[in-house]
């Protein structure tokens, strides 16, 4: 294994898209932003400068970071901002996973154009468990919005309202062939020779999309998911929601032509953007450029018969080399209810917020390091008094907006939930109804789980956990939460620290969707939180 540097200058950059410029905050002056690529057991070193007027902070989504929450980078959960002008070198190793990951900003909304992709080979000699492609492409799927996203937000929070919609999708940046201002160039245009095969590492970098993706006249075997190998299958579409990773193979098995790619929105309650599917082309060599694309049809935004076919498919590889090592014995059984509600607010529009909770407690940011204040010990920053269940049972996912429970008006606080080194969780996602039914992609920082269950309607103790899989149920650290119903995920609690879990909708994130599991450290020689940095940032 070996050492691995990386500089990341944040700066900002006149960017055009749809037509038109606007400075954005990137890395290096590029959207999306560099990949780091390193393989399993590497250390990685990032120096970040901030050379911009906001604070900045880079989550690397999905790395375990095992004993090293301080290089997490949830700003105010495992460290406070890089503040303008300021450094700091995040700096872990890659232990135990292979495949594809994204990082991100983690503070305000810039990661809607601070991100790129993770690349982590296998260890040196170890090959794939699946025959090596001709070429491996990083496709990161994101959002572009016409005015400042920063604006966006701050206005919807004054407001009360939902925040606006982008006003495009993007593959590797940029809207594609198909936008009335496409730029003619960038973007992606995968040249492909016939009958071979080709690695895409498609990353879902949007802030608020879960997105399908597909190829015009090709189907694609997925092979990994979050760094984790699955079993392998084939299928015309792939769903990714924020936060996730898809590793999949396309067989170039057509003879010559142009093919479009395609990403379009999944939701329940459709948009309509123009742009909203970006695209892309696959080029056979030997093509010339100017004949006609293959088209596709994008699955329509409700199409949830297509998500569930895809999401049901999944499987961890589970072989010898990488079994799956599903927790069997459950210490802690949780369920939490992910939710939108509304609270009173006298200064917003209709006198009331759109607020997120998760058993109706609405996380509140702290201004001082959770972190921190766990390994310090330093008291009245938060409390570790986070409801297991929830504080009052209904019809979660049955009720018709406004009509129960009696009390929707949620709880604040920055309240923790505490877990024994090595505990074994199970965690019930159940999505509620209460304003409308929405998915929630959760993502848990610190660890990889398992998805044990699914289903529509109440989760039911009694029936629905009989149905789990504990032998091959894939895993991850983003899942999700379908609308109007719920997953079981299960994890073991073997990575000290303070761990954020949040909606990766990143609106709903603002809004309140999201707390923090604090794990103590084991009693072992390597189970302790290391020492924090000596750079890092103060708040
Ligand atoms: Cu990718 Cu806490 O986020």
């Amino acid at each position: 294994c070996r050492v691995r540097h990386y500089k990341f200058n944040v700066v900002t950059r006149n960017t055009t898209r749809l037509c038109s410029s606007k400075p954005i905050v990137t890395v290096n002056g590029r959207f999306p932003g560099p990949t780091l690529y390193a393989r399993e057991d590497d250390n990685v070193l990032i120096k970040v400068v901030n050379h911009v007027k906001y604070n900045v902070t880079i989550h690397w989504h999905g790395i375990r970071q095992l004993r090293t929450g301080w290089h997490d980078g949830p700003a105010y959960i495992t460290q406070c901002p890089i503040q303008p002008g300021q450094t700091y070198t995040y700096n872990f190793t890659i232990t135990g996973q292979r495949g594809t990951l994204l990082w991100h900003a983690h503070i305000l909304w810039l990661r809607a154009t601070i991100h790129g992709g993770i690349v982590i080979l296998p260890k040196r000699g170890v090959p794939y468990p699946f025959p090596k492609p001709e070429k491996e492409i990083v496709v990161i799927l994101g959002e572009w919005w016409k005015s400042d996203t920063e604006a966006v937000i701050n206005q919807a929070m004054q407001s009360g309202l939902a925040p606006n919609v982008s006003d495009a999708h993007t593959i590797n940046g940029h809207p594609g062939p198909l936008s009335p201002c496409s730029s003619k160039q960038g973007g992606l245009k995968l040249q492909v020779e016939s009958g071979k095969k080709y690695m895409l590492r498609i990353i879902n970098a949007a802030l608020n999309e879960e997105l399908f993706f597909k190829v015009a006249g090709h189907n694609l075997t997925v092979v990994e998911v979050d760094a984790t190998y699955t079993k392998p299958f084939t299928t015309d579409t792939l769903l990714i929601t924020p936060g996730q990773t898809t590793n999949a193979i396309l067989t170039a098995d057509r003879r010559a032509g142009q093919y479009l790619i395609a990403a379009s929105p999944f939701m329940d309650s459709p948009i309509t953007v123009d742009n909203a599917t970006a695209t892309a082309t696959v080029h056979y060599s030997g093509t010339l450029s100017t004949s006609a694309t293959t088209l596709t049809k994008p699955p329509p935004q409700n199409a949830t018969s297509i998500a569930n076919k895809f999401i049901n498919s999944l499987r961890s590889l589970n072989s010898k080399k990488y079994p799956a090592q599903v927790p069997l014995k459950m210490d802690h059984n949780l369920l939490f209810t992910v939710g939108l509600g509304v609270n009173p607010c006298s200064t917003c529009v209709n006198g009331s917020r759109v607020v997120a909770a998760i058993n109706n407690v609405s996380f509140v940011m702290p201004t001082y390091s959770l972190l921190q204040a766990h390994y310090f010990n330093k008291s009245g920053v938060f409390t570790t008094d986070f409801p297991g269940n929830p504080p009052i049972s209904f019809n979660y996912s049955g009720n018709p907006p406004g009509t129960s429970p009696a009390n929707m008006n949620t709880m604040n606080g920055t309240r923790l939930y505490r877990l024994n080194y090595n505990a074994t969780v199970q965690l019930v996602l159940q999505d509620t109804g209460i304003i409308a039914p929405e998915n929630h992609p959760v993502h848990l920082h610190g660890f990889n789980f398992f998805q044990v269950g699914r289903g529509l309607g109440n989760f039911s103790p009694k029936n629905d956990s009989k149905k789990f899989n504990l032998r091959d149920p894939v895993e991850r650290n983003t899942i999700g939460v379908p609308s109007g119903g719920w997953v079981a995920i299960r994890f073991r609690a073997d990575n000290p620290g303070v761990w954020f879990l949040h909606c990766h909708l990143e609106v709903h994130t603002t809004w309140g969707l999201k707390m923090a599991f604090v794990v103590d450290n084991g009693k072992g020689p390597n189970e302790s939180l290391i020492p924090p940095p000596s750079d890092l940032p103060t708040c």
